[in-house]
């Protein structure tokens, strides 16, 4: 039964992918563009003179602004840089705490780490699986400044514990909607909640701008201010009237926090066109995706073991993912017995998303190995999602859910 290890085998480094042999694949990509986007990337490069920083990307920050309610938005090259630029305008340093949680895609961790600032990981609620403000809470020390949370595989945190912690002890929020772009608590868009809000075009997400971009919601304007220098090299006007244009340059280039280096994160007009067309698309998208997790939650409803992520009332989950968690209790069985199953004989590819950080090399060779997680070790080992895009047929989500009953029950009879 046990196989060599794939990795990285597939086509995208997400692991997702085209892998030969399996019924029911896990695409790279969510879905398809539509001819809008399609057209709106060929519009940009027929006739676009600029390709960067132009009337697209203006167009894009205010389709997002009034998307999401958001007081600013930046558009930029991924989230990861948006995270990182977050943490550089909250002003972390070494000596710093960052609450981070733990369950969460590595980039949240590695964009807060350059900040040298000591991530201190956050534990997973029990029942919603994403950020716990109890043990965040539990965790904050004099050297706190930063509580990053993640809207992780679509599912709000919750914001109203968040926001009255963080003004209790007067800190920063970052909220990471990488993967929830479009969800809410009681229709208030995540990404408005904290300071800022970092949001991923990557291929695989809910919507994308060929493959990577991304956005940064502001909600201070003093910090909204600091972002379109250190986006783009610190290249601004000069103040003041020249007599010629060209003296002494065409731009001038200035700093926007003593001591800290600006950057490149700016994101290309093509890429912003479409993500202008993609957003007209995005409630469709995740409407669709809310509608087949659950017809696959009604389809598993008499089998105790298949376990889900509950949705507090007023929360809108966009399922970026399905993660389910196997309660084997019934037959002995662990996640990797009916994982087993499922893969090779019903050929599903299912997956395993996302690894505690603090078990990976990189945490642990960069001094964050330690942590205290036991809700979060506790559960992960039993965790998995199912083979997930938008648009998947009745047909299929009949076969996974006829496929995991049948899996289950050759489980409890071998117990
Ligand atoms: C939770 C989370 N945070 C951050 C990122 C980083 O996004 P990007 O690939 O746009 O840098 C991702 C992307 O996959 C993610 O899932």
């Amino acid at each position: 039964m046990r196989k060599k290890s794939e990795s990285l085998k597939t086509d995208d480094a997400s692991g997702r992918g085209s892998v030969e042999g399996y019924k029911v694949p896990f695409p790279g990509r969510m879905h398809g563009y539509t001819e809008e986007g399609i057209q709106a990337v060929l519009d940009v490069m027929r006739n676009s003179d600029g390709q960067t920083q132009g009337k697209y990307m203006r167009q894009f920050e205010s389709d997002f602004k009034a998307y999401t309610g958001a007081n600013h938005a930046f558009a930029m090259d991924n989230a990861t840089n948006a995270l990182r630029l977050a943490g550089v305008i909250c002003g972390l340093k070494p000596g710093d705490e960052v609450i981070v949680p733990a369950y969460t895609f590595c980039a949240t961790g590695i964009a807060f780490g350059q900040s040298g600032a000591k991530l201190v990981w956050a534990d997973i609620n029990p029942k919603t699986w994403v950020a716990d403000p109890t043990d965040i809470e539990r965790k904050i020390t004099s050297r706190t400044k930063v509580l990053v949370v993640v809207h992780l595989l679509g599912m709000p945190v919750d914001m109203q514990a968040i926001m009255t912690i963080a003004k209790k002890y007067s800190l920063k929020v970052v909220e990471d909607c990488a993967q929830a772009p479009g969800a809410s608590i009681n229709g208030k868009k995540v990404g408005t909640f904290g300071n800022f809000g970092c949001f991923s075009w990557h291929g695989a997400k809910n919507m994308s701008t060929l493959g990577e971009g991304g956005m940064l919601t502001v909600k201070d304007d003093a910090d909204a201010s600091l972002v379109p220098g250190l986006r783009h090299n610190g290249v601004r006007g000069f103040e003041g009237e020249r007599e010629r244009y060209w003296v002494p340059a065409m731009s001038n280039v200035d700093i926007d926090i003593d001591g800290v280096w600006p950057n490149n994160f700016c994101i290309g007009e093509a890429q912003c066109a479409l993500g202008s067309a993609e957003l007209r698309s995005l409630d469709k998208i995740n409407d669709t995706l809310i509608a087949q997790a659950d017809k696959f939650k009604k389809g598993l409803s008499d089998v105790p073991e298949i376990e889900f992520a509950q949705i507090p009332a007023g929360y809108r989950h966009i399922f970026h993912q399905f993660v389910m968690h196997f309660n084997g209790s019934t037959c002995t069985a662990r996640r990797n017995d009916l994982m087993d199953i499922l893969v090779n004989k019903y050929k599903m590819r299912c997956i395993v998303q996302y690894y505690p950080l603090y078990r990976f090399p990189l945490f642990q060779k960069m001094g964050f190995g330690g942590h205290a997680c036991p809700t979060l070790d506790a559960w992960w080992d039993d965790s998995f999602s199912f083979p997930w895009w938008c648009g998947m047929t009745d047909e299929t989500i009949t076969y996974m859910v006829e496929s995991v009953k049948a899996a289950v029950k050759t489980l409890k009879r071998g117990k």
